[in-house]
Order: structure tokens, then C-alpha cells, then sequence
């Protein structure tokens, strides 16, 4: 089953100091995924670009996601420190029976960057 790495590349973060520089880190975070992607062992993970997750002010912002999985949304991530942890995050994701990753699976941005989890369309309701 097909996990895709979704990334905002319209997130803006600030480059810091007194200017009001920013940039859009999401490409730089899709180049790296997929170059760590085609570095092989990967065939289940694809990398795709989008343009907002509403999340804009937790750049950048990926979702985690799966057909009968639970998704999810992290931001705070950071493609110079963090595209090793998401390319992992992703293969526990997918090596998951309905998407949950167990804790201690999960890299620190994720266990930091964790926003929400949406459940799959199929979830049937708590009791
Ligand atoms: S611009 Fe990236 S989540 Fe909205």
C-alpha cells in the first residue's frame, strides 16, 4: 500500500535576525525526501508537493498518508536537520497496520511536530 509524504511548499518561514527575510523550505524538503527516497529500499513512499495544509504558521508542515490509515499532520520541520526523521517517520507509518506509529518509533520532530491525526474514512465511532 502506497504512504505519500505530502509537503507544503507554500509555507514561509523567517530567516531570522533583525530583517523580515523569509523563505519557502518545502522544496528544499521534497528535493531531500526524494533524494533520500531514490536512494532505494523505498518502492511504498512517494514525496508530493502541496500548496497549503493550514498549518502556516508551524513551517514547514508535511501529512503522512495512506488509504485506510490514519493521517498525519506534523510541522516544525526543518529540511537541513529533519528529512532523515521524515523519510523514518514514513516507513514506520507505512510498516503500520492503520497508520498509528508506536512513540517510541517515532523521531523527535515527530513526537514535536505532531499537529493532529485524522482518522480514515472507514473509522468506525469510539465507544
Ligand atoms: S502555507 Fe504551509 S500550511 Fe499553509
Amino acid at each position: 500500500m502506497t504512504t505519500r509524504i505530502f509537503v507544503c511548499v507554500s509555507c514561509r518561514r523567517e530567516a531570522g535576525g533583525e530583517s523580515e527575510v523569509s523563505d519557502r523550505p518545502g522544496a528544499a524538503l521534497v528535493e531531500a525526501i526524494e533524494s533520500r527516497l531514490q536512494s532505494g529500499g523505498h518502492a511504498d513512499l512517494s514525496v508530493v508537493s502541496v500548496d497549503c495544509l493550514a498549518v502556516c504558521r508551524r513551517p514547514c508542515t508535511i501529512a503522512l498518508c495512506s488509504a485506510a490509515k490514519w493521517t498525519y499532520l506534523i510541522g516544525d520541520i526543518d529540511p537541513e536537520q529533519h528529512a532523515d526523521e521524515v523519510v523514518a517517520a514514513a516507513k514506520s507509518f507505512a510498516a503500520s497496520d492503520n497508520g498509528i506509529v508506536p512513540w517510541r518509533e517515532r523521531p523527535l520532530s515527530f513526537r514535536r511536530g505532531v499537529i493532529a491525526r485524522v482518522p480514515p474514512l472507514a473509522h468506525e465511532q469510539a465507544k
